[in-house]
């Protein structure tokens, strides 16, 4: 097991001309399920090869542990360990399983080619078989296999061999929702039970949100933030944050900030907002100027003396909640709704939540309250 250290790792394609990372400083905790999560082309897949010394940094260093794996400067290698002495196992997309091998082959054979006794083999393929519920595959051939269960056969290859890192590349791409979240919950468990810093990839972030011990959000080679998913979803540093982690999205409002004799109030245009107690500091600079309010959907209840009066535009029912589209002038709000039946009302008064409110600077689009 080792932590993961990465310092000041800049990755171009094209020798230095332009950069696709840039300048990436990450620690990764001994035994954390880490997640790079973002938008496609944002970097997240080259950050992990780069761990697995698939791809070489144009600058930066690289850790596991005390031991430096990838030292890399101005396009130049001053240390590369190469990725079959690293102690990773890997899982892409695609995984490359050999079609006319079974289950119990595939999955024995990294540590057949390492000379690991067979009894020994056995056991471990056993283990892991069990746990990914293969164990009455075991001497199918992948060939016979639907694409669920040759994922989990792909993942199970990976965890015979106790790898040092765990890394995987949106590994449940193929799965069907509900494969998708039994596996999700499977390699969850597995992971905490082997305690192997794993880094995974997914632009998913209900993926993100249930799974990581730390997410890493990525945007045109950037963290835009990292921290537990409370950390992000509760405290977006930015509206890029704020509007990339939570379903449906975060709404949000175009706000005058005025001050008035009793405080400060957030004027929507719709409605108008006292500003709560805690938040009229950080606000006072930006009296007479606008700012950028979110509300989750969540955040907001049915209240006769909510501010928000909005005309209902459509209902979804989720099964245990509404989805409530209200339209406020030419915007559209949406709105989560717990209750047991969906409101019959045409229109409807809404309370924001005062404690979940979210105030971004409209220039530089950074959070403004704590
Ligand atoms: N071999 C390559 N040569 C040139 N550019 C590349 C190469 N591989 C990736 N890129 C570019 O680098 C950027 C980051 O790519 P990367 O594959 O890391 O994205 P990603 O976040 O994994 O996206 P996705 O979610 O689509 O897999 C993209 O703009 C991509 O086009
Ligand atoms: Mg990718």
């Amino acid at each position: 097991m080792a932590a993961i250290t990465i310092k000041d790792m800049s990755i171009s394609y094209n020798k230095g001309k332009t950069f696709v990372l840039d300048k990436l400083n990450l620690n990764i905790n001994d035994g954390e399920f880490c997640v790079f999560l973002g938008p496609s082309g944002c970097g997240k897949s080259t950050a992990m090869y780069s761990i697995a010394g698939l791809l070489e940094p144009f600058q930066g260093k690289i850790y596991f542990g005390d031991s430096l794996m990838t030292e890399m400067e101005n396009g130049k290698k001053k240390t590369f360990v190469p990725p079959q002495e690293r102690n990773i196992a890997m899982v892409f997309q695609e995984y490359a399983l050999y079609p006319n091998m079974t289950v119990r082959e595939n999955m024995g054979f990294a540590l057949k080619t390492k000379k690991v006794p067979k009894e020994e083999i056995d056991r471990l393929v056993m283990e892991q078989a069990e746990k990914l519920e293969l164990t009455p595959l075991l001497d199918r051939r992948i060939a016979q296999l639907s694409g669920g269960q040759r994922q989990r056969v792909a993942l199970g290859r990976a965890l015979v061999r106790s790898p040092q890192v765990f890394l995987l590349d949106e590994p449940l791409g193929n799965l069907d929702a509900k494969l998708r979240e039994q596996v999700r919950y499977e390699l969850k468990k597995i992971q905490k039970e082997l305690n192997i810093t794993t880094v995974y990839v997914t632009h998913d972030q209900t993926e993100a949100m249930t799974m990581a011990d730390h997410i890493v959000l990525l945007n045109g080679g950037h963290i835009m933030q990292e921290g537990t998913p409370n950390d992000l979803y509760d405290h977006p540093s930015n509206e890029f944050v704020a509007g990339f982690l939570g379903t449906p999205q975060i709404n949000l409002f175009d706000c005058q900030v005025v001050k008035e004799a009793n405080g400060l109030t957030l004027d929507a245009g719709f409605f108008k907002l006292p500003v709560p107690a805690d938040m009229e500091d950080c606000l006072k600079s930006y009296a007479g100027n606008k700012v950028h309010l979110g509300i989750r959907p969540s955040d907001m209840e049915l209240d006769p003396n909510g501010a928000i009066t909005a005309k209902v535009d459509s209902i979804e029912p989720l099964g245990d909640a509404f989805l409530i589209y209200v339209r406020l002038g030419e915007k559209v709000v949406v709105f989560k709704y717990a209750g047991e039946t969906a409101p019959e009302d045409a229109e409807l008064h809404l309370a924001p939540n005062p404690a979940k409110l979210h105030l971004f600077d409209p220039a530089t689009e950074k959070r403004i309250n704590a």
